[in-house]
């Protein structure tokens, strides 16, 4: 299975204000003291951060870009949060982790859940039990919207068959 990953795209996340101070109204929400919560996709950890907040007892951050998760490792340590938030460099799909996480934060969503796998992410959390029904997911509904296009794949005199985000 192929992972997508680029290390300036958390970045990108970070500064999409919007969005970011969403997450955090819905993790303020939806977090309740002493709750176990996973963050897949950590990125910069900012979700993570937010569930320290919002009262998480401990959470799992989990980051297959390695130089991203040891930025993270360091936002940690800088924001004296080892005590709650634990960084995993890995693959979320088979990563090891406790079974029945309280909240799962995934924000892997890039490109209407495809690139990113996030779909498959959960499906295979949900078959080790690590997140179950009762989980309670931010967020917990996606919409997304599919249309048919036309390309030649000829670039500069050469058929290029690379994934492609217009
Ligand atoms: C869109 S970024 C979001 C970062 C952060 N969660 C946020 O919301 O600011 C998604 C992150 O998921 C990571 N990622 C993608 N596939 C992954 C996988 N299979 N396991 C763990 N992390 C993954 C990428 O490396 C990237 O850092």
């Amino acid at each position: 299975m192929g992972i997508w990953s680029n290390t300036d795209f958390p970045y990108q996340c970070l500064l999409d204000f919007k969005r970011t101070i969403t997450f955090q109204a819905a993790i303020q929400a939806i977090v309740k003291q002493g709750d176990i919560v996973l963050d897949a996709g950590a990125g910069s950890g900012i979700l993570s951060f937010f569930a320290a907040q919002a009262g998480a007892k401990k959470g799992y951050a989990v980051e297959v870009n390695t130089l991203l998760a040891s930025c993270l490792a360091r936002s940690i340590q800088a924001n004296h949060l080892s005590h709650v938030v634990e960084v995993i460099p890995d693959d979320i799909h088979s990563t090891q982790l406790p079974q029945n996480i309280d909240v799962f934060i995934g924000e892997m969503m890039e490109t209407g859940l495809i690139d990113e796998m996030q779909v498959s992410a959960i499906n295979a959390l949900r078959e080790r039990n690590i997140i179950t029904a009762k989980t309670r997911l931010i967020p917990f509904q996606y919409e997304t919207f599919i249309e048919l296009g036309f390309t030649d794949f000829n670039y500069y005199g050469y058929k290029v068959f690379a994934p492609k985000h217009d």
